[in-house]
């Protein structure tokens, strides 16, 4: 049974981030969220989870987008200051 690779692609939950490495981890330290979030204009960090950001791993809003067209229901990971 072949799957057509325009289908495989299509239910990839990564279609394009990174696609030469075979995983893709993104490290940061705890001290460094912190920076993050004390230099954000909201006090957060945004971190995508739909792997359609143009600004990975960082949320740019794209999730919506591949939500109204795939009726999904991904969103981002919201990291506050306590
Ligand atoms: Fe991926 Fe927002 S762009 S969760």
């Amino acid at each position: 049974f072949a799957v057509s690779r325009m289908t495989a692609k299509a239910t990839l939950v990564n279609p394009g981030i990174n696609k030469g490495s075979p995983k893709v981890v993104d490290m940061k330290t705890l001290a460094e969220i912190e920076d993050l979030i004390n230099k954000s204009e909201k006090g957060n960090v945004v971190l995508c989870r739909c792997w359609r950001s143009s600004n990975f791993p960082f949320c740019d809003g794209s999730h919506a987008k591949y939500n109204k067209e795939c009726c999904d229901n991904t969103g981002p990971l919201v990291i506050k200051k306590a």
